[in-house]
């Protein structure tokens, strides 16, 4: 048998001081898909996923959980792979770059560096941003212009790489290999970027501890984007990557804000060791929440688990491949995911699985039924099917998830409507009626064969459902989609167990469950916390000191500066109203002395509204407004959360009569 061609693919390696929420899904998750794609069109299919592990970040991240930074990023590491394993992802490979077999090949690469004469000795004074583990081109004290994050003047020794002497090498490999860079619009960002001129980078640190050390070198470490960079390559065999077959790498998929460190530095570093440059790094947009790139740092993180709890998986990655373009922007609401659920998935999807198998069953004993004369309705619907096949796959592979899934369930409601028009209940029991119930249920079934399969790489969970209730034999993700074809359904085959496949649920009810469980996780404590109990035990300042171990998280402390920064004023409610479809919210509007603000507050379950009116309250008056199922913040009403269930009750000034807009400090 001829051997599969091989094909490489990764996700972006993800930084491990904080959890995963649903934009780092969403790269995650596409990139799967095309794993399993790509595996049903009969590749040898690698996908490599995996965390980086050093930096500046991880350093602070472990002092303030009290733990060294090898227990910390084990911890982390655990809670990335594990969530990737709840959702369905096939990675392959999981990479960290504290992995030894990592560190050699990040010393390897240097050192075929240094062997070819791109890298020196030099000194670096410049503005850093530690959130993005970058030197940026901004004055002292002004902001980082990617992430707005203050940055640092920093001045150390280290070791530059010349990448200067890769400005023409690249752009004649942009030039010679037109898709390495997708979409179009990413193309065009990264050829101006590097025909506009390239500094040399460095490539070592001096300023950071955690680190993988250069080797005689000391105490330079890597700089964490040379190192996260090669974790790549490291997953697939390092320096004998030639025995794996793997590299050069088909795909790197990665988010847009880190194009440019793998279309521009990672082919130069790889052309500097002389080792092949993958074919493709694909980019793709964010997932927005009210407007705003969804970060930790915003506030605005929305996480994967609620969502599968209460929608199942295959309901996440549905909605993430199917509302947003891959490539562009896409606005997350729980809103839309729910009304996704039930018009695609329960009332699309499951309900045509469902009510076909139930016709089958009552009226063909159980088992697929042979068509007999076709009519032109069965040919159109045949038709409609076989060329879905073309175009899914057509799309599939230029990364249009969106419009692949479009094209599949314009095939499910040609179904849908070719039932109602066809009627196969109301047929009689003559010999004519039957068998033009049977031809018209045989069609119904084979498109839900079609679309199950070509949906598999979706919802591989609930198309395996599918496809055991259709009597089919073997895995479905073991399914030629090449072979695949309209009028290979065999009559006779007996349908399987019928399985619960989207139940509909009531958006309302889906929403407030979600968002209570997100608001959970939120408070929840990290999971990396000395004096957790899978913590290994460690001296800590705390405990070496005699003090008793914490129990919870230590709490970083601020200084009255930073309280400063949050200026709470005493305001006075003066209209309260319920917000509809949303439980637990209230739209108030309140004076604050120097205006009157419209705030939302999440009281709805315990305050009624037109007893509010009047009463005094502790107001954040400097919050960024934001959209709360989508009416305008602007504010916060102070309270406290009381008992296990976070009962809100309010702050108040019963005892004095306090002017409105007086300062809390
Ligand atoms: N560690 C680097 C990547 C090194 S790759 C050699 C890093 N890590 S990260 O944890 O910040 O993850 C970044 C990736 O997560 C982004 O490239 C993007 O793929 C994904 N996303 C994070 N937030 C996102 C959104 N709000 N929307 C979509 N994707 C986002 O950068």
């Amino acid at each position: 048998m001829a051997e599969k061609p091989k094909y490489y693919l990764t996700t972006p390696i993800y930084y491990t001081n904080g959890l995963p929420h649903i934009g780092h899904t969403y790269s995650t998750i596409g990139c799967d898909n095309i794993r399993r794609y790509k595996r049903m069109r009969g590749y040898d299919v690698v996908m490599t996923t995996g965390t980086d592990e050093h930096g500046v970040n991880v350093e602070r991240s472990a002092k303030n959980a009290g733990v060294p930074e090898s227990e910390y990023v084990a911890k982390m590491a655990a809670q990335w792979k594990s969530l990737w394993d709840e959702l369905g992802v096939q990675g392959d490979e999981f990479i960290r770059t504290t992995d030894l077999k990592h560190a050699h090949t990040v010393q390897w690469l240097f050192k075929l560096f240094r062997e070819n004469g791109y890298v020196y000795p030099g000194h670096y004074t410049g503005q850093y941003c530690i959130f993005d583990n970058a030197y940026v081109d901004v004055k002292p004290g002004e902001n980082c212009p990617d992430c707005g994050r203050p940055t640092e003047t920093v001045t150390e020794e280290n070791y530059f790489f010349k990448l200067s002497a890769f400005q023409k090498p690249l752009l004649d490999f942009y030039a010679k290999n037109p898709n390495f860079i997708q979409p179009e619009a990413r193309r065009n960002e990264i050829l101006s970027f590097v025909e506009g001129g390239l500094r040399d980078l460095s490539i070592t640190r001096t300023t950071l501890r955690w680190g993988i050390p250069v080797p005689g070198e000391e105490p330079h470490v890597f700089y964490v984007w040379f190192d996260a960079l090669t974790a790549y390559l490291s997953a697939v065999g390092g320096p004998q990557y030639e025995k794996s077959g793997y590299w050069p790498a088909d795909l790197h998929l990665v988010g847009k804000e880190i194009i440019r460190f793998h279309a521009a530095y990672w082919p130069a570093f790889l052309m500097a060791a002389g080792l092949p440059i993958p074919k493709q790094i694909w980019a793709h947009g964010w997932l927005l929440m009210d407007s705003a790139k969804m970060s930790k740092s915003q506030g605005n993180v929305v996480r994967p688990r609620p969502i599968v709890h209460v929608l199942g998986m295959d309901a996440l990655r549905y909605y993430l491949l199917r509302e947003t373009v891959f490539g562009q922007d896409g606005n997350f609401s729980y809103d839309a995911l729910v009304q996704r659920y039930n018009s695609d998935l329960a009332n699309g999807l499951g309900n045509l699985a469902s009510r076909t198998a139930a016709m089958i069953e009552k009226n063909c004993g159980g088992k697929i039924p042979k068509a007999g004369a076709l009519q032109a309705q069965d040919t159109a619907l045949a038709k409609e099917a076989q060329a879905a096949i073309g175009e899914v796959m057509e799309h599939y592979e230029k990364l249009e998830f969106s419009r692949a899934l479009e094209v599949i369930w314009s095939l499910i409601s040609a179904a849908d409507k070719y039932l109602t028009v066809e009627k196969p209940w109301s047929l009689g029991e003559s010999g004519n009626e039957q068998q033009r119930r049977a031809t018209v249920l045989w069609t119904t079934a084979e498109v839900l064969r079609v679309v199950t399969v070509l949906t598999h790489p979706v919802l591989p969970e609930s198309t395996a459902k599918v496809w055991a209730l259709l009597g089919q034999p073997g895995a479905l993700g073991a399914v030629d989609l090449d072979g695949l074809a309209w009028g290979q359904l065999a009559a006779g085959t007996a349908l399987g167990k019928s399985q619960a496949l989207f139940p509909r649920i009531e958006k309302a009810e889906a929403i407030e469950r979600m968002e209570a469980m997100e608001k959970e996780a939120q408070n929840a404590p990290s999971p990396v916390a000395a004096g957790t109990p899978a913590a290994a035990p460690v001296a800590t300042g705390a405990a070496a000191s005699g003090a008793a171990p914490a129990a919870a998280p230590a709490a970083e402390k601020i200084g009255i500066e930073d309280f400063a920064k949050v200026e709470m004023r005493v305001g006075q409610i003066k209209t309260a109203e319920r917000i509809v479809g949303a439980d637990k919210l209230l739209k108030l509007t309140v004076d604050i002395g120097t205006e009157i603000r419209q705030i939302c507050a999440g009281i709805a379950q315990f305050y009624e509204p037109e007893k509010l009116i009047g009463r005094k309250v502790a107001v954040v008056v400097n919050l960024a407004p934001r959209k709360l199922r989508g009416v305008e913040s602007n504010g916060m009403i102070v309270a406290a959360s009381v008992g296990p269930e976070g009962r809100p009750v309010l702050a108040g000034f019963p005892d004095e009569d306090v002017e409105i807009g007086a300062r809390l400090k």
